[in-house]
């Protein structure tokens, strides 16, 4: 079982970036958490972090075919990436959207996600347990479908 881990925008700078909001841990870390678990899940991850919508966009298309389920923090693209989204629905492939913060406590420009209704669910504020939570339910979600 393959899934492809996306991180948008400005995820890069984890640790520095606001930590009070989005806590201490670096995004090299999250990504070796995540790898600790995927591997007692018996699944393995493809990881891409990209600044730039299209580069996101370039990703998912190269995927296509490749991978069983899609785990997203899409950062600030949550609220307007439009393109990504279109995107995200080519592979075919169950979504889940993470956000190390609660987006729903946040100003109101950061309480509607594009994403949400082309996933199967979000996870949101438990900072970097959200992508591990957000991996186990996929995971657990693609082998119900498996049967
Ligand atoms: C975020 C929430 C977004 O509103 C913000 O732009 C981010 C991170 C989160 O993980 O809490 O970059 O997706």
């Amino acid at each position: 079982m393959r899934i492809l881990v996306l991180h948008g925008p400005n995820l890069n700078m984890l640790g520095q970036r606001q930590p009070e909001i989005y806590g201490a841990v670096t995004l090299d870390e999250i990504d070796r958490r995540l790898a600790a678990r995927a591997a007692e899940l018996g699944c393995e991850l493809a990881v891409c972090q990209a600044n730039g919508e299209g580069q996101l966009v370039d990703r998912v298309q190269a995927e296509v075919g490749r991978c069983d389920g899609i785990l997203i923090n899409p950062g600030a693209l949550t609220h307007y990436g439009l393109s990504l989204r279109d995107a995200l629905v080519i592979p075919g492939v169950p979504i889940v959207e993470v956000h190390l913060s609660n987006i729903y406590a946040r100003e109101p420009w950061r309480q509607h996600s594009v994403f949400a209704a082309i996933a199967l669910g979000q996870v949101c504020g438990f900072g970097w347990r959200s992508y591990i939570a957000g991996l186990e339910l996929l995971v657990a979600a693609l082998k119900d479908r498996a049967g």
